[in-house]
C-alpha cells in the first residue's frame, strides 16, 4: 500500500501570537509512505527537492535515518498500535523552503503522521495527530494550521492535548513573504529567548493579541497596525536578522502596510498589506536587503484555507505558490 499526504507551509507567531498564532500558506510538501515489497529490506527515507530555491546542500545535511523527524513521527504513530515501522519507503517531496520560518519541519511531521495513520487504518483521530505532532515540534503554532488550514489560535493543555480556534482572514489582505537566501535553525533562534519575560512585555503582547483577533474579525486595517507588534521574541532575534529593522521602518511609510513581522522564528519576514502597491513593498524590501548584501525571493500569496490532505490522484500534486 502507498499513501501520499500534501501539507501546506505555515507562518507562525504573526506578531503578538508567539507560539500560538499561525496560518497556512499555499506552498506544499508531499510526504509519501509505501510498504516495500521485499520483506527485510529495512526502512528508507528519500528527499526530492521540488523548488529551485532550496539548496541541495541543506537537504544533504538532514538526517536520513531513524533520527529523521519523518521516521520519528511514523514511529510514534505506529506505537499507538504496538507496532514498529519496518520495510517502509518514505519520500519527502520538498517545496517549502528549509529553516526559513515557514513550517517545513511541521509539514514533514504532519505528513508523516497522517500517511502512517492511513496505512494503519486510522488509529489516530485529529486530536491525537495534533497532540503527537505538537509533542514532536514542541509548539502548536505551525502544526495546527498545517493540519486544519486557515488562520488559527492554538494552545497546549497540561495533559498535552491541543486546543484550537479558527479565525477568519480577510480575503483582500495580502501576505508578502520575504524569504532571504540564508537559513536560521529554530533551535538557534529559540536559544536566545529568555526563560522569563518582564510583566509589561507580557501585557504588551496580550493586549495586541486581543487587538489582532478583533482586527481580523472586523477587517479593521488601522487596528491591525497596532496589533502587529511583539516584545516576546522579535527583539531577541534581531541580531540574526540584518535589515529587519530597516525594512520595518521603510514599510511604515506606506499607509496600506499593516505591519511587518517575523515568520515563525525567521529569517523570513512577513508583510501584511491591503491595496495594490505590492511592487513598491517588494522594491523597498529589496533596497534594504541590497544594502546588506542579502538576496532572496519575495512572493505575495493568499492564505491556504485547507489543511493537510491525503492525495488520491496525481493531478492534485500542484506544487507552486499562488502568486497574487
Ligand atoms: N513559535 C516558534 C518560534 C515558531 O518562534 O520559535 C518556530 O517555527
Amino acid at each position: 500500500m502507498k499513501v501520499s499526504v500534501k501539507v501546506p507551509a505555515t507562518s507562525a507567531n504573526l506578531g503578538p501570537g508567539f507560539d500560538c498564532l499561525g496560518l497556512a500558506l499555499p506552498i506544499y510538501n508531499i510526504i509519501t509512505i509505501e510498504e516495500k515489497v521485499l520483506p527485510g529490506s529495512g526502512n528508507e527515507i528519500n528527499i526530492i527537492v521540488n523548488n529551485k530555491n532550496i539548496d541541495e546542500a541543506s537537504v544533504n545535511q538532514l538526517p536520513m535515518d531513524e533520527n529523521s523527524i519523518a521516521y520519528k513521527s511514523v514511529e510514534m504513530l505506529y506505537s499507538l498500535t504496538g507496532q514498529v515501522p519496518t520495510d517502509l519507503k518514505m519520500t519527502i517531496e520538498t517545496n517549502i523552503p528549509i529553516a526559513r520560518g515557514m513550517g517545513s519541519s511541521a509539514s514533514v511531521i504532519v505528513g508523516s503522521l497522517m500517511a502512517a495513520n492511513a496505512l494503519l487504518s486510522n488509529p489516530a483521530d485529529e486530536a491525537a495527530i495534533l497532540s503527537i505532532a505538537t509533542e514532536i515540534e514542541k509548539h502548536p503554532d505551525n502544526i495546527v494550521p498545517a493540519v486544519v488550514g486557515g488562520l488559527v489560535a492554538s494552545s497546549i493543555e497540561d495533559d498535552g492535548s491541543v486546543f484550537y480556534h479558527k479565525l477568519e482572514w480577510p480575503d483582500d489582505w495580502h501576505i508578502t513573504l520575504c524569504i532571504p537566501d540564508f537559513e536560521l535553525q529554530t533551535e538557534i533562534a529559540r536559544s536566545v529567548l529568555p526563560k522569563d519575560v518582564p510583566m509589561h512585555d507580557a501585557t504588551f503582547n496580550a493586549m495586541r493579541m486581543g487587538m489582532f483577533i478583533e482586527a481580523v474579525k472586523n477587517k479593521d486595517t488601522e487596528l491591525m497596525k497596532y496589533a502587529l507588534h511583539d516584545k516576546l521574541h522579535q527583539p531577541y532575534r534581531m541580531k540574526f536578522l540584518p535589515a529587519f529593522e530597516e525594512i520595518q521602518q521603510s514599510l511604515k511609510e506606506l499607509d496600506n502596510v499593516m505591519g511587518c513581522v517575523l515568520s515563525g522564528a525567521g529569517p523570513t519576514i512577513l508583510v501584511i498589506s491591503h491595496g495594490n502597491n505590492i511592487d513598491e513593498i517588494k522594491q523597498r524590501v529589496r533596497g534594504c536587503w541590497d544594502a546588506v548584501n542579502i538576496n532572496g525571493e519575495i512572493i505575495t500569496t493568499k492564505i491556504e484555507h485547507e489543511g493537510a490532505k491525503l492525495l488520491d490522484s496525481h493531478s492534485e500534486r500542484i506544487n507552486s505558490p499562488q502568486i497574487v
